[in-house]
């Protein structure tokens, strides 16, 4: 039986056809996808702080309102990606619990600080530039729910990487003080962006599985390459320099050469030693236990209604 089943799911995934909740899927496959979305889930929500921390003070209304908007569109994201965990079996309780107390990770790149206005315009052309990347192709992932939520979420990251870089070139037109910011948060969240894409592709244990049932597209270096060579003209359009010596054209491949990342440093990160790691998990925690009441009124809510509707 177990064959059986083994073979109808292999067949879907040979076809490029999408497996559903409800479809019979090797424990391994379920396993990988619980991993990474629930660790997509919570890199959008601690994603709302580094930026989060801007919208009071933002220096007009209109980039108020284009950040309020960005950060809620993050929190909704982090939503779809908890429903599509759930479709397989994940409790949402049980994930972020896994979240706060470091069982689980999220991406990297939000452990880094924001302290200049420039910043948010660099996450959104760097960060969200390279989300575009990784995610696009995850579009046609080959599990339905995660692949649907991804749809709309790239959509979304779109404006995110607009609304950066129209920042950016704002406030290249403007004073020599505000086009040094901008160089200086390019400077700093370079080299973090790249490693955004996770390790070399010798070095990601999970690649090869999750490549053979088609959950992941690309591998990690092919997705930093695009990144890469999607980035350098816009750089140049911008007027900034990206921080890296060994960047260069290569005619013959057709694709630019780069430097290699500090991957002790993506280590260090991911193991909980970023700059930031302890506040980003610290005030993730505390919202979280602040929520509580909430939770527990709307449980108490939904048990009178339930009762209402039996009785
Ligand atoms: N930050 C934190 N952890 C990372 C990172 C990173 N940048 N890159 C890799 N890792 C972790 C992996 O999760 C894995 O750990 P685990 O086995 O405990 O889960 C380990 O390092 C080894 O990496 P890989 O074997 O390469 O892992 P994987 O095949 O899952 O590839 C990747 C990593 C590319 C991040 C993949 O999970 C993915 O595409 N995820 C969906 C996109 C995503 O999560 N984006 C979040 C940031 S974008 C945004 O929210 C704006």
């Amino acid at each position: 039986e177990e064959q059986r089943l083994q073979a109808g799911f292999d067949a879907t995934i040979d076809r490029d056809q999408r497996i559903e909740p409800r479809d019979w899927m090797p424990e391994g496959y379920r396993r990988t996808l619980v991993r990474q979305i629930a660790q997509h889930a919570h890199s959008e929500i601690i994603g709302m702080q580094p930026e989060g921390a801007w919208i009071t003070r933002a220096p007009s209304l209109r980039r108020k309102a284009i950040l309020f908007a960005k950060v809620q569109d993050e929190a909704g994201h982090g939503l779809y990606l908890y429903s599509a965990a759930e479709t397989l079996g994940a409790d949402r309780a049980d994930l972020t619990e896994r979240l706060v107390s470091g069982r689980q990770k999220y991406s990297s790149i939000f452990n880094y600080p924001t302290p200049t206005f420039a910043d948010v315009g660099v996450i959104g052309w760097f960060v969200d530039g390279a989300a575009i990347c990784n995610q696009v192709p995850l579009c046609r992932s080959s599990y339905g729910p995660y692949a649907r939520a991804m749809v709309r979420i790239c959509k979304e990251e779109s404006f995110h990487q607009r609304q950066g870089y129209e920042l950016l070139l704002t406030m290249m037109r403007g004073t020599r003080e505000q086009r040094a910011m901008v160089q200086d948060s390019v400077d700093r969240w370079w080299w973090p962006s790249l490693m955004m894409f996770g390790p070399p592709d010798g070095d990601s244990p999970n690649s090869a599985a999750s490549m053979a049932w088609k959950i992941k597209r690309h591998s990690n270096d092919e997705l930093r390459q695009r990144f890469v060579d999607m980035t350098v003209p816009q750089a140049e359009k911008l007027g900034v320099t990206l921080p890296d010596p060994d960047l260069r054209w290569n005619e013959e491949r057709g694709r630019h050469d780069f430097g290699t990342p500090d991957w002790s440093e993506l280590q260090r990160v991911i193991s909980g030693d970023g700059p930031c790691n302890t506040e980003r998990v610290g005030r993730r925690t505390a919202a979280h236990e602040e929520g509580a009441w909430v939770r527990e009124a709307a449980a108490v809510h939904a048990a009178k209604q339930a009762g209402r509707v039996a009785g």
